[in-house]
């Protein structure tokens, strides 16, 4: 600019009000000028440390170099254009601060306005899956007649899966069941296996517990089986066990077959065949009428496809606790008496909701599990 602060009034020559002036309207539309260009909180700060920076700023330097050394006849106007000067510089700051401060504002107000018009997020609602639900409905059945639930290990030692069930080392039912052992440190005391049963449950729970006992076991099973519609390597079993001083044949006919009735309707019809488990004794098979064809074996396109015109559907194995199992626990097989069941819950849920690859279970496809709300 024309006007310099670094000099005095003298030195530029300025000897009239007028002059000094017009010196106070270069300097005001310089300051103007200078603010035009302030677009920002950084360049307001820098602005304001060019005009009014205490030590070096321009209004101190109008102050030592045009102010005090004014003659005394200047004095009065140098002090009145520098008052109005500063009045004026104060307001444009004021306007313009005000100005940025509205517009980063903005900026802000732009970037968390929340547009009500937008389609909300939509977060699905998960459901149980339904071998919990299969699960919860055999629960409810069984607490209704006085069962309680108890929870094992998956993880189970060889003594609970076989022997204290009665399943010595070299029985050959262990082929069947033969599993997935943990791989141990050289020196662990002895093997760990995923158990391929629930019945290890049975042990447990008769280990804690004296007569009477009436549990049910809902969890998850383990076998060396490849997987096709009916097999997995993983699948799920509810046990049951009830033992008391004198349960009979009758009393576990009589529970199964109302558990069968509650779970499948009343209308099903149910048998027991002859069986073989080492843990109970007498064994037995457990059927109910074909839920599919009514029994008959027969459907409108022909043989009934699920129980291959049978009539009949193999549910679960069951039978009365072998005495030989008491004396693994301390109970003394004189005085007690009881029995045992192990279902295939997998199957009971295909059976039930017409599921036709157990596979279906583990590949949580949403369209499947959506099904089953
Ligand atoms: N644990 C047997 C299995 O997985 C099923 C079973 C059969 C359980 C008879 C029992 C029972 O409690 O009494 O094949």
């Amino acid at each position: 600019m024309a006007a310099s602060v670094d000099k005095t009034l003298a030195e530029q020559s300025v000897l009239s009000a007028e002059q000094v002036a017009a010196l106070f309207g270069e300097v005001h539309a310089e300051a103007e000028a200078d603010l035009r260009g302030v677009l920002n909180e950084k360049q307001f700060e820098e602005f304001r440390n060019h005009w009014l920076g205490r030590k070096a700023g321009v209004v101190t330097k109008i102050t030592d170099n045009w102010l005090k050394p004014a003659p005394g006849d200047l004095k009065k106007a140098v002090g009145q254009e520098f008052n109005k000067f500063k009045v004026a510089l104060e307001a444009v700051i004021k306007e313009r601060r005000a100005a940025i401060e509205a517009g980063a504002e903005e900026v802000a107000s732009a970037k968390d306005r929340v547009d009500l018009s937008l389609p909300g997020v939509v977060r699905p609602l998960g459901s149980r899956h339904l071998i919990r639900q299969v699960f919860q409905e055999i629960e409810d059945i069984f607490f209704s007649i006085g069962f309680s639930v108890v929870e094992g290990p998956e993880i189970e030692t060889p003594y609970y899966n076989f022997e204290a069930l009665n399943i010595p080392e070299h029985h050959p039912v262990r082929d069947d069941m033969d599993t997935f052992y943990m791989e141990l440190p050289k020196n662990a005391p002895g093997q760990l296996l995923l158990r391929t049963h629930t019945s290890p449950m049975q042990i447990r729970t008769m280990e804690k517990q004296k007569p009477p006992v009436r549990v049910i076991v809902p969890g998850r099973v383990y076998r060396r089986d490849n997987p096709d519609a009916t097999h997995s390597f993983a699948f799920h079993q509810v046990e049951g066990l009830a033992v008391d001083t004198d349960i009979t044949f009758c009393d576990f006919t009589g529970t199964i077959e109302y558990f069968v009735k509650q779970f499948f309707g009343a209308n099903v019809k149910t048998r027991f065949r002859p069986s073989y488990f080492p843990f109970t004794e007498p064994s037995v098979e457990f059927d109910v009428s074909c839920v599919f064809c009514g029994g008959s074996g027969t459907t409108a396109s022909g043989t009934c496809g699920k129980c291959k015109g049978a009539g009949w559907i193999e549910l679960f194995g069951a039978g009365m606790v072998d005495p030989a199992v008491y004396g693994f626990v301390g109970y003394d097989p004189k005085k007690v008496s009881g029995f045992a069941f192990g279902i295939g819950i997998d199957r009971l849920a295909m059976l039930k909701y017409g599921i036709d690859d157990i596979q279906a279970f583990f590949q949580n496809d949403v369209r499947f599990l959506k099904q089953f709300p």
